[in-house]
């Protein structure tokens, strides 16, 4: 149900979309959000790791656990971490714990003709899937824009078709040239939500760090909504003062 409302928000309203990896923050963001990603960017973001293809099920189950905590209203989508879905059987096997043991919505996975069978089978076992198409990080280590060459904007057609087919709900379209991007949302029924793919996407997704400035590097498709390390900055040090000036604990802090 949560789904099909999901992908009845198409052609009439925007949808909102970020990743959030712990109670706290999945219960702010659950207020605002239609969906809410745990992302395997927490291996970049939270572990330092040089690419999500450090991720382990593991990480994500526990990650996502915490997450559901928090998520009441808006649909919860786990990502698949990099080597849990290599076919149909270990993928079905990883789907069906990351579901039992986080209680989400969906699960995520990223790829197009390569994945195509897998997905089915995921589908046709009622697991709720989520696509992930353009850049695709734990594929790819160029991180550089899609669809400027024919070559890659066909592939990228023709993969945004066959994940239609295979049954996904929605699809990331991560890095894509703006055309593109309207051409594919245009041409599918299911909402495509873009990080860095244009307004022509039927929602937008970010890494929630990136946005409200945990993360001090700039990148081009975010917006900064705030600078959230200036804000712990200034709470941090006056705790500190505090601390050494014996102003903290004071007398209603105190039993
Ligand atoms: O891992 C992630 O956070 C993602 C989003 C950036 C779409 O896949």
């Amino acid at each position: 149900m949560k789904i099909k409302k999901f992908i009845n928000k198409k052609n009439k309203t925007k949808i909102v979309a970020l990743t959030a990896y712990s109670k706290n923050t999945a219960s702010i963001l659950d207020n605002y959000c239609d969906l809410i990603l745990v992302g395997d960017s927490l291996g970049s973001v939270l572990y330092n790791y040089k690419s999500t293809r450090e991720v382990s099920l593991n990480m994500m189950i526990e990650h996502s656990k915490s997450v559901r905590m928090g998520v009441k209203k808006a649909l919860m989508v786990v990502d698949m971490p990099h080597n849990t879905y290599r076919n149909s059987r270990e993928a079905l096997k990883n789907a069906k714990k990351i579901m039992s043991k986080t209680k989400c919505d969906a699960v995520k996975l990223e790829g197009g003709k390569k994945i195509f069978e897998i997905i089915k089978t995921l589908v046709k076992n009622k697991i709720p899937v989520m696509g992930h198409l353009g850049l695709l990080p734990q594929s790819d280590k160029t991180f550089i824009f899609k669809g400027k060459k024919k070559s890659e904007r066909d592939r990228i057609i023709k993969d945004a078709q066959l994940l239609e087919k295979a049954g996904v709900f929605s699809f990331v379209l991560e890095c894509v040239e703006t055309s593109l991007a309207k051409l594919v949302t245009q041409n599918i029924k299911v909402p495509t939500i873009g990080i860095g793919a244009s307004k022509y996407c039927d929602g937008q997704i970010l890494v929630l760090d990136d946005l409200i400035g945990l993360n001090p590097m700039n990148y081009r498709f975010v917006k900064k909504y705030t600078n959230i390390r200036k804000e712990i900055s200034k709470a941090v040090s006056n705790y500190s003062q505090e601390v050494r000036k014996i102003k903290f604990p004071n007398k209603k802090n105190s039993f």
